[in-house]
């Protein structure tokens, strides 16, 4: 069996898929954004999308776009997904395509556009450990580099055994009450309003921005969010699991060498590689 040719996955009853393509691309330096960028005819979101669909053809889609992009929706649109305006950070965006999730969601992957050639067979375990019962997934990959610690000065600080260390990937799999309750956690999304702001120290309801009306100020993370960064720490989806829901353990499957970020302009070089070796 190929990689395109993969069997059914498990299926999850309301499924929905997050696509984040909202970033500027900075890294790659091609003066515009990432996703709009070609590999082989076709740009990364048009790549990652058809990946989305071959292994959850019923899942929702929702694709997050930087602000004022009108060719990335076409895109997006043109494939049976919906568009959303992203936001300052990735976090960020994320949190606007909770918000725009169909009611029936139950189950939430979110996957970076940039990850465009993630191969199906991805895709299909982290949806089947959400079937098994799995509340918050990640793919990962063995570390192959040598990998050594430094101090606050860059001095070094010793070789770090490797074989305790995993490189995590995209797409992660959620249950979306999960989901949208560390985002709320983080003032990353809207969450009910606390009903004793006084005694929980907050000062009522934040800026109607990036995190949106509601989200409780006075927190160091709901201030970082306010000021259109992360809060500290927060790295991906599943680091919110870790800090604002650490009852809830992270499950890993296997993620893949050809879901690699492209990010540098010699990932595109491998990204053209990997789709010449698969026509
Ligand atoms: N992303 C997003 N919203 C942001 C920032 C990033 O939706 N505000 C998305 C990107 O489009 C990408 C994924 O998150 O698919 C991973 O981010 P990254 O690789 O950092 O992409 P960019 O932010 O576009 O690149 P750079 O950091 O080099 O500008
Ligand atoms: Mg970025």
């Amino acid at each position: 069996m190929t990689l395109h040719e993969t069997a059914s996955p498990s299926t999850v009853d309301g499924l929905a898929v997050v696509v984040v393509a909202a970033g500027s691309g900075t890294r790659l330096g091609y003066g515009m954004p990432k996703a709009l960028v070609p590999v082989a005819g076709r740009t990364l979101l048009e790549w990652a999308l058809g990946t989305v669909r071959e292994a959850l053809p019923a899942a929702s889609v929702v694709v997050t776009v930087p602000a004022g992009d009108t060719e990335l929706s076409a895109v997006a649109r043109g494939m049976g997904a919906a568009a959303v305006t992203g936001g300052a950070t990735r976090a960020q965006s994320v949190a606007r395509a909770l918000a725009a999730l169909p009611g029936r969601t139950t189950h939430v992957l979110v996957h970076d556009a940039a990850r465009c050639l993630t191969p199906p067979a991805v895709f299909e375990r982290v949806v089947t450990a959400l079937s098994a019962g799995s509340r918050a997934v990640v793919p990962v990959t063995e570390v192959t580099d040598t990998v050594r610690g430094v101090d606050s000065e860059g001095r070094s600080a010793g070789t770090v055994d490797r074989s305790a260390l995993r490189a995590v990937q995209t797409p992660q799999g959620f249950e979306r009450e999960l989901l949208e309750r560390v985002n709320a956690a983080a003032g990353l999304l809207s969450g009910p309003a606390p009903s004793n702001p006084a005694k929980e120290g907050v000062q009522g309801p934040g800026p109607a921005g990036p995190a949106g009306p509601g989200v409780p100020r006075g927190h160091a993370a709901h201030r970082a969010v306010a000021q259109g960064r992360d809060p500290e720490g927060i790295t991906d989806d599943a680091s919110l699991v870790e800090r604002y829901a650490p009852e809830h353990p992270v499950d890993l499957v296997a993620g893949h060498a050809e879901s690699f970020k492209i990010t540098r302009p010699v990932d595109l070089l491998l990204a053209r590689a990997v789709v010449e070796s698969r026509a």
